[in-house]
């Protein structure tokens, strides 16, 4: 397994595969791995030549005084759990290389992220369809695979897919739980048992 952090060294290795005839699937997550990302590597397994998972908390898509700073990180672990899932390149880029100084063009899909998440996180799908793009520049994907538990995000990236004419077949996988039901979500971490239980609901 490869680990990348430079954005000119994964096109160059996205292109060397997509050159070699290779189908590439891409797992973009923020990190802090559970079977939800890990059932898309998987699928991505089962499909495609060449496996991508990228982790990188992006921190467009965070609004004020929401979690970025706090947003829970274990590459070690993650890198150990993508090792033994099979994932062929790891891409690890930084903030100032994806947004470096200066940087001032971002994607908006106006209908599908209105409501909703968009509601109360004005900002958000802007910066994930800006980061999906980039990654989708970055990585070369023939398919892309997206959790069904974020059903508005992949809305709102199949959209953008089909508006932009981009060449990534966007692909869902089953909302994976726990043993109670729960979703799972890097997130939960922050529950405390008596915010665990109402989780439920
Ligand atoms: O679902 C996520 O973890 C993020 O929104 C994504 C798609 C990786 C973009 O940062």
């Amino acid at each position: 397994m490869r680990v990348i952090r430079l954005l000119d060294e994964m096109q160059q290795v996205a292109g060397s595969l997509r050159t070699e005839g290779k189908s590439i699937g891409l797992v973009p997550t923020m990190g802090c791995l559970h079977e939800g990302h890990l059932s898309l590597v998987d699928l991505a397994r089962e499909s495609c030549d060449a496996v991508i998972v990228t982790i990188f908390v992006n921190p467009t898509q965070f609004g004020e005084g929401e979690d970025f700073e706090q947003y829970p990180q274990d590459l070690d672990r993650d890198l150990a759990l993508c090792e033994d899932r099979h994932v062929d390149v790891v891409f690890v880029p930084t903030g100032s290389d994806v947004f470096p100084k200066g940087h001032s063009t971002f994607v908006e899909e106006t209908e599908l992220a209105q409501g909703l998440c968009g509601e109360t996180r004005p900002t958000h799908f802007r910066g994930v369809v800006t980061v999906c793009l980039k990654l989708f520049v970055l990585c070369q994907p023939d398919f892309a695979f997206f959790g069904q538990k974020d059903a508005q995000q992949t809305a709102v990236i199949r959209r953008m897919v089909r508006d932009f004419h981009l060449p990534v077949v966007i692909e869902v996988g089953p909302t994976v739980r726990e043993p109670d039901g729960l979703a799972m979500s890097s997130r939960n971490l922050y529950l405390d048992s008596e915010q665990r239980q109402e989780a439920l609901l």
